[in-house]
């Protein structure tokens, strides 16, 4: 694996997957691997898990690790060529990734979408940027698109969930539910969601479903061939995996055309389904998206799809160092 930006980078999801929980099992089975090698986690935005997670699954390879949040720690960075820089950005991509590209083997990225212009939140301006400077392996720690690893560990958590439940069945129903929020928020991990369960669907390992509230289509190109039901209630009966999260509007970009609150998931929603499992990537606000019943109860994943950041970043970092 030569960068980790989308599904379209891996070959092999299904060994992935087991890389993950075969690190889960042995955590240090690698340390080998990354020893003497560099990694450098760059953040546009803040972060709890993917922070954490990555730095750990890097330690657990013997890598070392460093740290830098964009604007606070370092310099602002300018994006566009060929501009006069005479704003607030007092260093340019182009030095800035070539030079971190001098000090890490491997750099890992956190930018998430603006959400005032849907063509260059889509154009993935940051991540190639740095692709294209840096010239070291670039991991995806979520972008204005897409959240591969999150998406990665959530493939381990419900893969981890069949193997350990009688309850679920081989090819389990997957809903991705929208939630309410007052804030509008990226559509990267729902879009990344899409991405991986529709490649699950095809190996035919799930049955994927979305719902959302009409005017929260997503991009076609990450919908795919899933089956969008408007209607709440029939998309959750049967279902053994409830998947919560909130975006924007894709369409009216960046907007929220409605807070309606019973599209948060209560533990009536979770009666609806086949002893349904609920997920969410976290952070989640408790009881504007999803009741203190549902995330406290034994039907929710939510800690150990966390849990499980760490071992979707070392299995994504082994392949990337074993083409070091
Ligand atoms: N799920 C996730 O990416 O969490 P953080 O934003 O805290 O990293």
């Amino acid at each position: 694996m030569k960068n980790f930006l989308s599904l379209a980078d891996v070959t092999d999801l299904d060994a992935l997957i087991q890389s993950g929980r075969d690190a889960k099992a042995s955590p240090f089975a690698d340390q080998q691997l990354g020893k003497n090698k560099t990694i450098g986690l760059i953040f546009f935005n803040s972060s709890l898990r993917t922070r954490l997670s990555t730095q750990k699954a890097a330690q657990n390879l013997g890598m070392n690790v460093m740290m830098m949040n964009v604007g606070q720690d370092s310099w602002g960075l300018e994006m566009e060529e060929g501009v006069l820089m005479n704003g607030d950005k007092a260093e340019h991509i182009r030095e800035a990734a070539a030079v971190i590209g001098r000090y890490c083997d491997i750099i890992g990225i956190r930018a998430f979408a603006e959400l005032n212009d849907r063509e260059k939140d889509y154009r993935e301006q940051v991540m190639n940027q740095f692709a294209k400077y840096a010239r070291v392996p670039i991991v995806n720690l979520e972008s204005a698109t897409r959240h591969p690893l999150q998406s990665l560990a959530d493939c381990i958590t419900i893969e981890e969930a069949k193997a350990t439940s009688s309850l679920i069945p081989a090819r389990p129903k997957v809903v991705l539910t929208w939630l309410p929020h007052f804030k509008p928020l990226p559509q990267a991990v729902a879009n990344s969601f899409c991405e991986w369960m529709n490649a699950r669907a095809r190996s035919g390992d799930v049955e994927f479903v979305v719902t959302h509230p009409e005017g929260y289509e997503l991009a076609p190109e990450f919908v795919g061939d899933a089956p969008v039901i408007y209607n709440r209630a029939e998309a959750f009966a049967g279902a053994d995996f409830i998947y919560g999260k909130n975006w924007s509007s894709y369409a009216q970009y960046g907007q929220v055309l409605t807070q309606d609150p019973s599209w948060a998931v209560t533990m009536d929603d979770m009666n609806r389904t086949n002893s349904g499992k609920f997920m969410h990537c976290l952070p989640v606000r408790r009881n504007l998206k999803v009741s203190d019943a549902v995330l406290d109860g034994p039907q929710s994943l939510v800690i150990e799809q966390a849990a499980n950041r760490e071992w979707s970043a070392q299995a994504v970092l082994k392949e990337i160092l074993k083409t070091l």
